[in-house]
């Protein structure tokens, strides 16, 4: 199975659970080696979404695709190199990460993309299922330096409820998706089993790690003048995040769907087993090294 994307957040995942399962997988990067990224069943595939000339071969002998594309301007081109290149080798099944704004339409959200990307793989004439997993529970280490510093959790969202997802959930359900074809055809929601405020999130980190953390609202305004300046973001991505917490605090997010634990057959993680294993990545125990100080 071919997973693109293999670097990020979602593609380790994938590929750790894929390969568990006994899956060889073929991992693909701009940029290899990938520090952490040695596995059994695992091998690493240099490879450019941008370039068509790039992909001629990376997809050859792999009987199944797991497209997982980066946010971005060239995000809806990259995925239709992948398709055709998975076209072109032969490939019969396509696994899409998509998003659950894919079924919204606010003119600026990540959704735009990934709802174009959705057609393409519908009219792919491969075997496709999309899965459209809502905020990440991994993806609040976006916010990990003020939680760590001065114990808020500084979000432009208000009070929208959010029914955050786990990755490890989102790379079971992609793991059952391969091993069930019966899946082929089907558009899934997969979120968490409870919709949380990030008032509320922050209330379970203070009681999960034992500190006063609470959320603090960062006003809308303030958040387009400061997204474009953070490190690692520019303007088309700044944007689009104060478009999605627009839309959490309108609830688009808030549904909590029982696909996932369809697909997995079990109930998905609750926020506090993410919780569990992310204190380090808050960098919260000590002052010392390997925190994933980002974005705000
Ligand atoms: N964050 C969330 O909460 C959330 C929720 C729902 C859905 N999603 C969706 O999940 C998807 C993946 O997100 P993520 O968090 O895993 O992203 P990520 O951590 O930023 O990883 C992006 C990956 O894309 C690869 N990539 C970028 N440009 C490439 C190119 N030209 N050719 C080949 N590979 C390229 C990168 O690989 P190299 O740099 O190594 O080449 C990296 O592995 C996105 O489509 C996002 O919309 C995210």
């Amino acid at each position: 199975v071919a997973v693109t994307g293999i670097s990020g957040r979602v593609g380790s995942h994938v590929a750790r659970r894929l390969c568990a399962d006994g899956f060889a997988v073929r991992g693909l990067t701009r940029n290899p080696p990938i520090a952490g990224t040695r596995q059994a069943g695992l091998t690493i595939h240099k490879a450019d979404l941008d370039s068509c000339h790039s992909l001629g071969g990376s997809f050859e002998g792999c009987a199944g695709l797991v497209l997982i594309t980066a946010d971005g301007p060239r995000q809806t081109a990259q995925a239709a190199n992948a398709i055709t290149a998975a076209r072109t080798a032969g490939i019969k099944r396509l696994v899409v990460i998509s998003a659950m704004l894919a079924g919204e339409t606010p003119p600026l959200s990540f959704g735009v993309n990934h709802a174009r990307i959705e057609q393409m793989a519908r009219e792919s004439g491969l075997a496709w299922t999309i899965l459209r997993p809502s905020f990440f529970m991994q993806t609040l280490e976006m916010f990990a330096g003020p939680v760590r510093h001065i114990g808020r959790l500084i979000v432009p969202a208000r009070d929208g409820v959010v029914a955050f997802v786990h990755l490890d959930d989102v790379a079971d359900a992609v793991a059952a998706c391969l091993k069930e074809n019966a899946t082929a055809g089907h558009t899934a929601v997969l979120t968490g089993s409870e919709a949380l405020s990030f008032g509320d999130v922050a209330a379970v980190m203070a009681e999960h790690w034992g500190r006063p953390i609470r959320h603090l609202a960062l006003p809308r305004w303030l958040a387009r003048l400061i997204l474009p300046c953070a490190p690692g973001l520019n303007g088309w991505m700044a944007r689009r995040l104060v478009a999605l917490f627009e839309a959490l605090d309108e609830g688009r997010e808030s549904r909590v769907c029982p696909d996932l634990a369809h697909l997995i057959s079990k109930p998905p993680r609750r926020l506090s087993a993410y919780l569990d294993v992310a204190r380090p990545r808050f960098n919260l125990s000590a002052a010392s090294a390997n925190g994933t100080d980002s974005s705000l």
